[in-house]
């Protein structure tokens, strides 16, 4: 008889409080025998952190280890190529387990279908196999939440963007929004700055690092040390606030 094939589960763990991680998707974690998650180099993996004491000793760990840290690489080597085929193998990795009837939750920081890599797997897989995907509270809501930062009042509409935007562009985008997030600070940081001082929305803007985690970061936007702002950051510009 033909083995029925595992579940791919795309499982938001939340932004880094473990306690924001939803029932349903503790859940599935513990029932999942095959658990994957994506990690650079020498890192433990920040959704590996929040589920880390969760786990049990008979679940299969499945750690997708990043080729590269930075998109800028050597010629011949294209960043765009070398990622993808981290992707196919990873994938190829996952559906070994789905073919021997295993279900593998792929845990994700946030929510997987907001900037989560796990989006490539599913793109690669959720034809195949049967895939679900569990949400999860993302960043920029953990962030809102800990800045104390409501973001939209009444029909104000909110920009979520790129902090790896060219500055012309981030600017034109921020120009015209009510309200906004910009993620992906880290090196980019200094130019996001700028554009918001040209605005005149630096005192507005706020910044936090590693937000709901236990060694986050809440730092006035003109004290943030340019050289030391982490990946895991990121800044609201609140919608004006409506008297309602
Ligand atoms: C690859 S994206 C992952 C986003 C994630 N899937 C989510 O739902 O929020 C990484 C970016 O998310 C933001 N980020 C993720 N977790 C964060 C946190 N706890 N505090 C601040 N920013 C965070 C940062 O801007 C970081 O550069």
């Amino acid at each position: 008889m033909m083995q029925q094939p595992g579940r791919l589960i795309g499982l938001g763990v939340g932004p880094g409080d473990p306690e924001l991680i939803t029932v349903k998707a503790l859940r599935l974690l513990r029932e999942s025998p095959v658990v994957a998650y994506f990690v650079a180099k020498g890192k433990k993996g920040n959704a590996f952190g929040i589920i880390e004491a969760h786990l049990q000793d008979a679940q299969t760990l499945l750690p997708l280890v990043y080729p590269v840290t930075t998109e800028a690489l050597p010629a011949p080597l294209s960043y765009e190529q070398v990622i993808s085929d981290f992707y196919d193998t990873a994938g190829e990795q996952l559906a070994a387990h789905l073919d021997a009837g295993r279900d593998v939750a792929v845990i994700c920081e946030g929510d997987p279908f907001f900037y989560g890599s796990y989006m490539y797997l599913h793109d690669r897989l959720a034809e195949r196999y049967e895939a679900e995907v569990v949400p999860g509270v993302c960043s920029m809501l953990g962030g809102a939440s800990v800045l104390g930062a409501p973001l939209v009042y009444r029909n104000q509409s909110l920009s979520v963007l790129s902090g790896v935007l060219p500055h012309e562009e981030l600017k034109r985008r921020l120009a015209d929004a009510d309200a906004a997030v910009v993620m992906k600070l880290g090196r980019n940081f200094p130019k996001v700055r700028q554009v918001l001082e040209e605005l005149g929305l630096a005192g507005r803007a706020l910044y936090v690092e590693r937000a709901t985690m236990a060694n986050q970061k809440i730092v006035p936007l003109d004290q943030v040390d340019p050289l030391s702002s982490p990946y895991f950051s990121l800044i609201i510009v609140p919608g004006e606030r409506w008297q309602g």
